[in-house]
Parts: structure tokens; C-alpha cells; sequence
């Protein structure tokens, strides 16, 4: 009819994340953009990890490949947790094989107080506003962009360490030693993850996705106590998008994750989704949660795996296709293609 114009529907993976089951499994992988893709590999030969993520022809490449390749049904801005810090001119370097490294760890106040004094100017998200608005001018209006951050507690697990750690145990010291220094580090960590956040949504990101990976290493009480105030602050960053809030080893702290203000959560593989879904309330969407591990396997063995997902991600309000972590470098990237015309064949 004259004067009508049909509104486009939003994006599937937008729509579940929104708690309406959409028409198919929506599908992405953390960490889709990266070494299992020899495009990346090339792409990245000779720069620095950091270099490219702050470079906007460079990090849109990146984006865009494992869209081109796998027809996932998002691209994950190609980025880091620690390149706000970074623009804000901390000495951090993300060593291969390795990870995040600081040239000096928050260990007492005067390196607090040090690192609290690195603040973010106005302008300091220029590089990645412009990655983002490139990447959302390719991929046009069918397939959104996720934008991301560290939580906290994940940032300070590596500020305080200095890097990589296995328990976490001197964040989680300093958290109980000295409650008021961790308070300053959390509220300084959510302000820069934060804006990172308000960063990607204003040059076009559809979505969010809070990284809190090393969460599960803390009690409920802990986080709720020490960790909550502050993921909950960067998630108010940016109301205006759905936000996933993610962490692995979780099954304890799904109900305090969704209450830091989330719009869906991300399981890891320790748990089925309908297991999650009712200790969340049976009202939450859910991400996940294929274990990286069957990534390896005959593919019999994980289609099995899959439909088993698939039939427990049914709990929820609605499923959004994911890994419980990130795709392992030395996965196959024909499988992760594989899974992709699996969930949108069904
Ligand atoms: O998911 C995506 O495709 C987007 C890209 C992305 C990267 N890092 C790129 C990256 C995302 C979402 C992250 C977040 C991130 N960074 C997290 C949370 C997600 C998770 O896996 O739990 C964490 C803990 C970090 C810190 C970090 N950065 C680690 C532990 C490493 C791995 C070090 C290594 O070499 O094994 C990095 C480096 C990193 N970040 C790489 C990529 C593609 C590898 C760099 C390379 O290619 O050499």
C-alpha cells in the first residue's frame, strides 16, 4: 500500500538476544577473528598485535574475515581487553604465545595511584571509532557488529599480576588485604572499559559482550561483594544495546552475572544451557556453549555435541550458538564453517 515501508527486521542474533526466539540459530565464535584463519596470519605477518588493533584498515580486515569466510551471524570487533589502557598510555605489550604483560603491576599504592593518573583524553578512542564505522559500512545492515571489554575483575587480574597467572591469587589478595585499593582499581578499570564500550556503540556496534573470563575463580560472596559494583557500571555504559556478560567456570555466579545488568549470558562448557537457564530464572537468553574441545573430533562426535546444545539452549528464552570459549588456534576453520551451515540448516 502507498505510504507503507516495511520496517527490516532486526538481525537474529539482536532478536534473541533481545529474548525472542528468532526464525534460525543464530551463530558466532569468540575469538572467530585470529589463528586458525590463514588470512589472519598473513594479514598479521610483521605487526605487532597491539599495532594492529590500533590500526583501523588493519583491525576492519581482520573483523570482516571470518565473516567472509564462515558466514557467521556477527562479526566480534577485532580488538583487546587491555587496548584501552593501552590508549591511555600504560605500558602494557601483548607478548605471543603468552598474553597481556604491564611494565609495571599495581602491587602498592604508589603504582595505583600511577596507573589511576593514566586517563583517558576525549579523543583517545579516535582509531577505534574509525575501525568500527568501517566495519559497520562493509558489513552493511544484515549482519550486526558485537563490540566488547574486559570486566574488571578479569583487567585487574593481569594489572595486578603483571600478566597471565593461573589462580589469580594476587588480585584475589589484594581484594581482601586492602579493600579500598581494590575498590579504586575496579571503579578505575570499569570507567576505561567503559568507555571502550561507549566508544564501539557510538561508531555503530549493535551488541556488547562483557569478557569477565577469569571470573569463575572467585565465591559468589567475593564477587558480589568486590566485583559486582564495578562490572555493573560498565554494563550501564551503554543501556541503549543488548549486553552479553560472559565468564567460564560460572555455574555459582550465573544469577549475581545477571544481576550486574545483563540482557543475556555466556555459558562455558561446564554446565548444559538448561541447567543455566534455570538457575538464571528461565527468563535470561543464553550464549554458548560447545566445547572448544570437540572442535578436534570426528564430526559425527561433535554433531552429536551440537544437537545436544541445541536441544538444552531450547530452556531458554532464546539460544545464541557460541563455543564456552575461545576457538583454539589451531582449530581447523573448515569445522567452524561446517557448524555454521549446521545451525542455519536446521
Ligand atoms: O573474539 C574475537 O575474534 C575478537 C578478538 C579478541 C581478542 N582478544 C583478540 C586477540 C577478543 C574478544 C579478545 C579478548 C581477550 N583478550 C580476553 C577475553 C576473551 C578470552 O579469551 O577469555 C582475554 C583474556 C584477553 C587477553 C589476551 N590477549 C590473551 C590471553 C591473549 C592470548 C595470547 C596468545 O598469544 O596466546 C591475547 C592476545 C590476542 N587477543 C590474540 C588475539 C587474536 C592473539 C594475538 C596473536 O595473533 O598473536
Amino acid at each position: 500500500m502507498a505510504g507503507f515501508r516495511s520496517v527490516p527486521a532486526e538481525p537474529v542474533i539482536v532478536q534473541a538476544l533481545r529474548g525472542s526466539r528468532p526464525e534460525r540459530l543464530p551463530v558466532w565464535f569468540m575469538r572467530q577473528a585470529g589463528r586458525s584463519l590463514p588470512e589472519y596470519r598473513a594479514t598479521r605477518a610483521g605487526t605487532a598485535m597491539l599495532d594492529a588493533c590500533l590500526t583501523p584498515e588493519l583491525a576492519a580486515e581482520i573483523t570482516l574475515q571470518p565473516v567472509r569466510r564462515h558466514g557467521v551471524d556477527a562479526a566480534v570487533f577485532f580488538s583487546d581487553i587491555v587496548v584501552p589502557l593501552k590508549l591511555a598510555g600504560v605500558d602494557v605489550e601483548i607478548v605471543p604465545g603468552r598474553g597481556p604483560v604491564f611494565g609495571r603491576p599495581v602491587r602498592d599504592a604508589a603504582d595505583l595511584a600511577d596507573l589511576v593518573a593514566h586517563d583517558l583524553p576525549d579523543d583517545a578512542f579516535a582509531p577505534i571509532e574509525e575501525a568500527v564505522a568501517r566495519t559497520v559500512a562493509e558489513l552493511g545492515p544484515d549482519v550486526p557488529l558485537l563490540g566488547f571489554a574486559g570486566a574488571p575483575f578479569t583487567l585487574a587480574a593481569y594489572v595486578v599480576e603483571g600478566g597471565p597467572s593461573k589462580d589469580h591469587l594476587r588480585a584475589r589478595t589484594l581484594m581482601h588485604a586492602d579493600p579500598e585499593a581494590w575498590r579504586t582499581l575496579t571503579e578505575h578499570l570499569a570507567r576505561v572499559s567503559g568507555a571502550f564500550l561507549r566508544a564501539q556503540v557510538r561508531a555503530g556496534a549493535s551488541a556488547v559482550q562483557l569478557f569477565d573470563s577469569w571470573v569463575g575463580s572467585l565465591s559468589e560472596a567475593d564477587y558480589r561483594t568486590h566485583v559486582l559494583p564495578a562490572s555493573a557500571a560498565t554494563l550501564a555504559e551503554v543501556p541503549e544495546v543488548p549486553r552479553i556478560h560472559f565468564g567460564t567456570g560460572t555455574p555459582h555466579l550465573l544469577p549475581a552475572l545477571r544481576d550486574a545488568g545483563a540482557d543475556a549470558i555466556g555459558v562455558d562448557h561446564r554446565i548444559p544451557l538448561d541447567a543455566a537457564s534455570a538457575l538464571l530464572g528461565g527468563d535470561v537468553p543464553v550464549q554458548g556453549n560447545i566445547d572448544p574441545a570437540l572442535l578436534g573430533a570426528p564430526w559425527p562426535v561433535l554433531e552429536a555435541h551440537l544437537e545436544a546444545v541445541a536441544a538444552a539452549g531450547r530452556a531458554a528464552p532464546a539460544h545464541v550458538l557460541n563455543l564456552g570459549h575461545g576457538v583454539p588456534p589451531e582449530t581447523d576453520p573448515g569445522v567452524l564453517t561446517r557448524i555454521v551451515e549446521w545451525a542455519h540448516g536446521r
